[in-house]
């Protein structure tokens, strides 16, 4: 039994006030419509088909290959949207599954749940129907004496006594292909011009034939994005959930209602997550670290037993045994090795500190490789740019640099050198050699012991 999943995302998304098509708005880091498609492609097993149509060519290029796309023009409705589908899927699959790009929290276990009752039931589809608090322009189940589902008529359309009823529908719905390709026609146009996938119920039903009506877990699970409001609300129950699921994994989250964590970071067992803390894309944090308050990692690899303080960590990579901050920065292609301490006000940006390598006060190193146990004085600043372009600084094994020291790069401290502070480096530094100055110059030969 193959199931395909068709995801509607052509409409206009008006509410949200935006020259940006709603479905490319960012929840918890990611387009919306990443989600629909995650959940869509874990329950089925495939990619989706798309349904586009506004902002057609932005959402294409965002989503590429992860789906296929048709393209609705003009939007005449969610029933016109599924039949554009036909084309990709007629004859392809067994049951069709049907879901909107604008419902990110829907549940893969939620998708199957329905392909499970569709595949057990065999009637032409079964829906998912929530009893949430609040209406929000759902479109109302109307059951019959019997209990079964006859029709759903929407908000605007329904009476006053129809408005009073608590079933609502999700919008969510796996049908039967054969059937629902042969039915589709059979929609009427409604009265403000569209045609409605929901009237597919009223048609089966007056066919005699049963549809299935199968409850949410959870009511939440449907929060569809229609305002900015309503993608505030789905981006803090989705930040509970994955917040939700790594304490029950062995992570401690001090503050959950403060910690801002993506989905799809990776955090190992007793680690702690301090206050108003942001994990971001690809971050993983080893066991047994310590994060935050106050800090951001975004596409970062932390080791274990790790801390870091109030400070900004991108694109870089931290071994085992390293601690940061308060207020260190850092960027793109800094890798610390294990057991580095970089205390306050450093930057490393696209260098490579040795294991054990110190780096306490007021730094900045670019370009710059270190061997172990280098002593990075305060202040030391690495001159790596001179205006049109970068250049590398090589500090050896053991080398001491005084606080203050300015690195004139491209320039190399070989091991065991050592500079005196203030210097400023113009010149190669031998092996066990002491630099002093402004330039500095070699003066004289280190002892062992010195
Ligand atoms: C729809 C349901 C309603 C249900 C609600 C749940 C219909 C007629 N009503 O209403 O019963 O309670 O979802 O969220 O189906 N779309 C297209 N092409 C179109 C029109 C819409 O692709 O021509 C897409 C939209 O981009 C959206 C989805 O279909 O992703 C739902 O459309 P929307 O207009 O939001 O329907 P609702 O009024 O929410
Ligand atoms: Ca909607």
């Amino acid at each position: 039994m193959k199931t395909s999943a068709v995801i509607l995302a052509a409409g206009l998304g008006t509410r949200m006030r935006s020259q940006i098509p709603k479905v490319l708005h960012p929840l918890l880091g990611r387009p919306l419509v990443s989600y629909a498609l995650q959940a869509a492609r874990e329950a089925t097993g495939t990619n989706s088909v798309m349904v586009v149509g506004h902002g057609a060519e932005a959402v294409r290029q965002t989503v590429g290959d992860a789906a296929r796309f048709v393209v609705q023009e003009p939007q005449l409705g969610t029933g016109h949207a599924v039949q554009q589908a036909e084309a990709l899927l007629g004859g392809q699959a067994d049951q069709i599954l049907v879901t909107s790009a604008d419902m990110p929290l829907l549940t893969p276990q939620t998708l199957q749940n329905l392909i499970r009752n569709q595949i057990d039931h065999r009637g032409p589809f079964t829906m998912l129907t929530i009893t949430p608090p609040e209406a929000r322009g759902f479109g109302r189940v109307i059951r019959d004496d019997d209990e079964n589902v006859i029709a759903i008529v929407e908000e605007a359309q329904a009476l006053p006594e129809q408005l009073a009823i608590k079933e609502l529908n999700a919008g969510v719905y796996c049908f039967d292909a054969n059937w629902l390709w042969e039915s589709l026609p059979r929609i009427p146009l409604s009265p403000k011009g569209e045609y409605y996938l929901t009237d597919l119920v009223e048609i089966a039903s007056r066919d005699g034939l049963p549809v299935q009506a199968i409850h949410a877990q959870d009511d939440s699970e449907a929060i569809g994005v229609n305002t900015r409001l309503h993608l505030a609300d789905a981006e803090a129950l989705m930040r509970q959930r994955v917040n939700r699921q790594l304490m029950l994994d062995g992570v401690s989250i001090v503050d959950p209602a403060t910690a801002y964590i993506e989905p799809g970071v990776v955090i190992g067992q007793d680690t702690t997550i301090w206050p108003n803390t942001f994990l971001q894309g690809n971050t993983v944090i080893g066991e047994n670290c310590t994060i935050g308050p106050n800090t951001l990692m975004r596409d970062t690899r932390l080791g274990s037993n790790c801390q870091v303080i109030a400070s900004v960590l991108e694109e870089s990579v931290v071994e085992d045994d390293v601690d940061i901050g308060p207020y260190s920065h850092l960027r793109r292609g800094a890798h610390l090795a294990q057991g580095v301490h970089m205390g306050n006000f450093g930057e490393v940006k696209d260098s490579y500190l040795g294991p054990g390598t110190k780096m306490g006060h007021f730094s900045y190193v670019g370009n710059t490789t270190t061997g172990p146990d280098v002593n990075i004085g305060a202040g030391t600043i690495t001159c790596n740019y001179d205006g049109k372009s970068k250049h590398p600084t090589e500090v050896g094994a053991n080398v001491f640099i005084g606080s203050d020291t300015m690195l004139v790069a491209p320039v190399k401290l070989d091991d065991g050198s050592r500079t005196g502070a203030g210097s400023v480096v113009t010149k190669d530094v031998p092996a066990n050699t002491l630099a002093v100055g402004a330039p500095a110059r070699a003066i004289r030969k280190l002892k062992k012991g010195d």
